[in-house]
């Protein structure tokens, strides 16, 4: 399946952040984004700037101590589901053994550490792969790899995520 594919440069946190305000706008309920990097990365920075951008309620961190956490939206949008999937050990049965009160349908859904574990949820995903280039002078530059999958993904304007 041929992804639509952009790559993107970060140079600080903060860009990070704003980075996941602006991808907020091109989601709705039902989409599920993946997130792909080592520990450090930034994923975590990128959720929290989604959060911000959707409009949910509660700071979002690094679920460490719990697999998912539901951030309900303050307005009318859909709530923020946040996985670590890195325990996540059996994958999607797992996923819905959580309980999480919400419908994942309903919901934008992003997963940390989520490959191969949770890609039945849908046929359409956004994965962003962010990462340090070895060579990379400043430490807080991260290169960001966003791959989108499947129809819902084949029109969406990723291209604007760089403005
Ligand atoms: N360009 C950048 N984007 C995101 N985080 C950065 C960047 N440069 C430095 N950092 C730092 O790296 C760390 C990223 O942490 P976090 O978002 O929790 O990563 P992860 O969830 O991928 O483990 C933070 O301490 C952040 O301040
Ligand atoms: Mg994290």
């Amino acid at each position: 399946m041929p992804g639509v594919t952009v790559e993107l440069t970060v140079d600080s946190p903060d860009e990070m952040r704003e980075l996941g305000r602006r991808l907020a706008g091109l989601l709705r309920a039902g989409d599920l984004v993946m997130l792909t990097g080592e520990l450090g990365a930034g994923k975590t920075t990128l959720t929290r700037g989604l959060g911000e951008g959707l409009g949910v309620r509660g700071a979002v961190t690094s679920p460490t101590f719990v697999i998912a956490r539901v951030h309900p939206s303050l307005g009318d949008g859909p709530p923020l589901v946040h996985v670590d999937a890195y325990r996540l050990g059996g994958g999607l049965d797992e996923m819905e053994d959580l309980d999480l009160d919400v419908s994942l349908a309903d919901s934008v859904i992003v997963v940390e550490w989520g490959e191969g574990k949770v890609e039945e949820l849908t046929e359409d995903r956004l994965h962003l792969l962010i990462h340090r280039a070895v060579g990379d002078t400043a430490d807080e530059v991260r290169h960001v790899t966003l791959t989108g999958v499947g129809d819902r993904w084949a029109t969406a304007d990723l291209g604007a995520l760089s403005a």
